[in-house]
């Protein structure tokens, strides 16, 4: 009996990620200036700038990492592009999700190989690409998308990144809450979706389907670009009673600049991309516990988000529209006192100010047990 293990195919997109470079794949070419230029390598093609040419005959058999040198000289570095590099020049539709975030979304939301994911939107599909690496051949990633032609460029960015169409990916046109119960992945015994990721304008209006379909445990990743959908996720979230307490948090990278002695932040980032928040599905029937904080004074207005937004029932100067602490009529005469005192301190005695200052001194004695205001800000 022969006792040898057949060796498993490589998962999918891995063999066009290794070996010589091959006619079809695309790779990175990189200037003695820095400046990328992305070609697909073709039989017969040419690469030309004002400054030289060279043809892709030149590269096509040779290793990853060579360099190429044009008809007026000029040398260029020649990589196969990273997922990171890819998603950044692959065409769009919508607004990717940068690398840096997906890094964060995948392992945040401990998406593992063979997991079932739910997806939506899929918009250009790069942060599709991480989820299937992270799920691999074996796993499930079932993404929704309402916008049949975002559903094309990312259907054509996926298979040109893996080579193929990747087998753990089913694409599905549609809105999330109306296709989600009849895709098969609600299902009674509760054992659904592993990890569900939303990346969409409104994902608190998707929270009811997702519930459906996520397995008690599952965990679920938002992605937001604006402070204001974070809130109405968060608040979303708590309202409906079948999560767990939510997490919030964005990631800045800086890079940083490296030349001798001259190591140093970068001078431009990318300052901002979107928030993520997360929170886990509970079982049915299952109370959250109650949280043991209570909310902040101020934290929130006495009037529902959209009216917030409206102005319709706070006026637009007051701070409680924004959840910002009221101050009570109190604290903003004792920290007037204070600030008068110390006006008074510094002006020649017997002017008016002085004297105004020491009669509201004197006029309002501070409550047993409160410290004065000192500083002239007031929160
Ligand atoms: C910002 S894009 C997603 C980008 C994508 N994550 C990427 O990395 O390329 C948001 C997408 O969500 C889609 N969308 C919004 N609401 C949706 C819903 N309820 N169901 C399905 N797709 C939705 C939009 O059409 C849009 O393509």
């Amino acid at each position: 009996m022969s006792t040898d293990v057949p060796t498993p195919a490589p998962p999918t997109g891995a063999s066009s990620r290794r070996g010589p470079l091959r006619v079809g794949e695309r790779v990175q070419l990189t200037d003695p200036r820095g400046r990328m230029h992305t070609i697909t390598l073709t039989a017969g093609a040419e690469f030309h700038t004002h400054r030289g040419r060279f043809t892709h005959d030149d590269l096509i058999g040779r290793s990853d990492g060579t360099v190429v040198t044009n008809t007026a000289g000029i040398e260029y570095l020649v990589l196969r592009p990273l997922l990171a590099d890819f998603v950044l020049s692959m065409p769009r539709g919508a607004a990717v999700v940068y690398p840096k975030d997906s890094g964060q979304i995948v392992q945040m939301a401990d998406v593992f190989p063979g997991a079932t994911v739910i997806e939506a939107g899929v918009g250009s599909g790069a942060l599709t690409m991480s989820l299937l690496r992270a799920v691999g051949d074996a796993g499930r990633v079932h993404s929704f998308e309402r916008r049949e032609d975002f559903a094309a460029v990312a259907r054509g960015n996926v298979e040109t990144f893996f080579g193929s169409p990747h087998p753990a990916w089913t694409l599905q046109v549609g809105d999330l809450v109306e296709s989600l119960p009849g895709s098969g992945l609600v299902s009674a015994e509760g054992t659904g979706a592993d990890r569900a990721v939303l990346d969409m304008l409104a994902p608190w209006e998707c929270l009811d389907a997702v519930a459906d379909a996520l397995a008690p445990g599952g965990v679920l990743i938002c992605y937001v670009a604006s402070a204001t959908q974070l809130s109405r996720v968060a608040e979303a979230v708590r309202a409906s009673g079948r999560w767990t307490e939510p997490e919030a948090w964005e990631s800045m990278v800086r890079g940083w600049h490296l030349e001798g002695l001259a190591v140093r932040p970068e001078h431009r980032m990318v300052g901002h991309t979107g928030f993520l928040i997360t929170t886990r599905r509970l079982a049915d029937g299952v109370k959250p516990p109650l949280r043991k904080r209570r909310p902040a004074p101020g934290a929130y207005p006495v009037v529902e988000p959209e009216d917030v937004a409206t102005g319709t029932e706070l006026a637009d100067d007051d701070p409680a529209a924004y959840g910002v602490r009221p101050v009570s009529d109190k604290k903003v005469r004792k920290a007037a006192r204070n600030a008068l005192a110390g006006a008074a301190a510094n002006r020649a005695p017997g002017t008016a100010d002085e004297t105004l200052a020491d009669e509201v001194v004197a006029g309002e004695p501070d409550a047993p047990g409160e410290t004065g205001v000192t500083g002239g800000a007031v929160e």
